[in-house]
């Protein structure tokens, strides 16, 4: 919350009207913002925060804050409601409607989601020229009942869902300006060879919950999208990561596909990534080094077969591993690890036997003392640990605040608690002090902290 009253603009606070709008934000603002751990971030990623993070997460940069527009026009749709404070939004949504109304000149922000439409015709756009922002989420929209080119008309248009339709490929063309491009939870199985290109603005691309597959993906200029920050893939039918993604990227989702693996070098393409989601995927092996990124601070890979752990990044400070196949040593192995140390051969582990392999050594091959790991939570209920990770985690990860163990299975039907099914680092006073300051995050590390780094508020 401190982060949030930090990022309002500051005339906001100072008029102490809380239009019905500006409380819309509040909430928004709230519910995207307290996902993250501020905490940690406020430390290295203030300026992520404040200047780089897509803008899904700030709040809304086209709603304007209830400065009077005496001279403009009160005319309004008769099925919509326009508020006095807001005179260039119009607000439609929720109200049964089967067609949409005539726009005038002046309105902005257009919202007609939660309603029964099924076309999206020229006629009711003739005049809408000024639109900045469309919500058409939750009606019955197919592509074939969009007018051709409608939207690529709208050339102030930044922002456009369509989220919770009956689409069957992405709209195009687009106007080029556009920066948010919200498509999930529809029936896309096609995207047109030209449907991105030229889109050199979008920051946020959501596609999740369709139909894709990989060869929908290929060569459909993803890569000119350069300022695309973040791709959400999100429940569809890939089996391969998705290829030529552009290097601007930050944030990836790819949870509940059929991913397989991931090739060696992909991630040398996106040296921006700040987060991965791939969780639900069909992940048995990583090539180890393959997360070795310098900005990566949250992985998830729970729910997959993996069964064997990899070399964590020095950024990285969330990792996700439950549901997978991993299994524990005993602790009389622990002493051999510890000693056993630095010297690897990680090119020939084909044929090594999987004997313990939430491995540190292999997470934490060699120390910095100069340049610390940054993780502080580790995930990993659901798998075949008999025993806890051996303590030389604590200096590879000096950070850690919390390893989540929760139940491990150890048959198939069978599940197990270790002795300790939360572990949890005894706080410095000073990391006590700061983790007080910021006890909503310590009420979401209780194991199951699932953080969110993406945008998820649309749904
Ligand atoms: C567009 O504006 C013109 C001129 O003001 C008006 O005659 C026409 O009815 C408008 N069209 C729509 C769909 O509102
Ligand atoms: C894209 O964004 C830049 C920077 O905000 C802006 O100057 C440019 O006009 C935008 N492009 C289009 C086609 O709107
Ligand atoms: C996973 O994707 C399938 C469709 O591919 C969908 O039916 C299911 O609801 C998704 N599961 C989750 C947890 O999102
Ligand atoms: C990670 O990448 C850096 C260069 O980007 C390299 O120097 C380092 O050896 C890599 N670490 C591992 C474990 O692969
Ligand atoms: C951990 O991995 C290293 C490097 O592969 C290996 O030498 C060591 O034996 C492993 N430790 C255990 C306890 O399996």
């Amino acid at each position: 919350m401190i982060f949030l009253m930090k990022g309002l603009p500051q005339q906001t606070l100072n008029m102490g009207i809380l239009s019905p709008l500006l409380t819309l934000s509040l909430v928004f603002g709230a519910l995207v913002l307290c996902q993250y751990d501020v905490n940690e971030f406020e430390d290295e990623f203030e300026d992520v925060l404040d200047n780089e993070y897509p803008s899904v997460f700030r709040l809304n940069p086209s709603v304007e804050f209830a400065v009077p527009y005496p001279e403009i026009s009160a005319e309004c749709a008769k099925e919509c409601f326009c508020p006095p404070t807001f005179p260039r939004s119009m607000y439609c949504d929720h109200r049964n409607l089967r067609t949409i109304p005539s726009i005038p000149s002046h309105i902005q922000q257009l919202y007609l989601q939660y309603n029964e439409i099924e076309a999206v015709l020229l006629k009711s756009f003739e005049n809408a020229t000024a639109l900045r922002e469309i919500n058409l989420g939750h009606n019955n929209i197919k592509s074939i009942m969009i007018d051709s080119g409608i939207f690529a008309k709208l050339s102030n248009l930044v922002e456009l869902h369509l989220e919770h339709n009956l689409l069957e490929e992405i709209p195009f063309p687009l106007p080029r300006g556009l920066e948010r491009l919200i498509l999930g939870f529809n029936k896309i199985s096609r995207i047109s060879a030209q449907a991105l290109k030229g889109l050199e603005n979008v920051t946020m691309l959501d596609l999740c919950n369709n139909n894709l597959i990989d060869s929908e993906i290929k060569g459909k200029h993803f890569s000119s999208m350069q300022s695309l920050m973040q791709l959400n893939l999100c429940s569809n039918k890939l089996q391969y990561m998705p290829p030529e993604l552009p290097f601007s990227l930050m944030y990836l989702a790819l949870e509940n596909n059929s991913i397989s693996f991931i090739p060696n070098n992909y991630f040398q393409e996106l040296p921006k990534l700040i987060a991965l989601r791939m969780s639900y995927n069909n992940l048995h092996e990583v090539p180890y080094n393959v997360f070795n990124l310098t900005n990566l601070v949250e992985l998830n890979l729970g729910h997959n077969k993996l069964q064997q752990i990899f070399y964590i990044p020095r950024s990285l400070q969330h990792i996700y591993l439950e549901d997978n196949d991993m299994e524990g040593h005993s602790p009389s192995n622990l002493h051999s690890e510890v000693n056993t140390g630095l010297d690897m051969d990680m090119g020939n582990n084909v044929c090594r036997p999987i004997i313990s392999v939430i491995n540190i050594t292999l997470m934490c091959p060699s120390m910095n003392p100069l340049s610390l790991n940054h993780l502080t939570y580790i995930r990993v209920d659901q798998n075949k640990l008999t025993a806890p990770i051996s303590t030389y985690a604590f200096f590879c990860f000096p950070h850690i605040r919390t390893i989540y163990y929760g139940e491990q299975k150890i048959s198939s039907n069978q599940q197990t608690q270790l002795r300790t099914p939360v572990f949890r680092r005894y706080l410095t006073p000073e990391e006590y002090d700061e983790a007080e300051e910021n006890y909503e995050d310590q009420d979401q590390e209780h194991g199951g902290r699932d953080e969110d780094y993406f945008d998820t508020y649309l749904y």
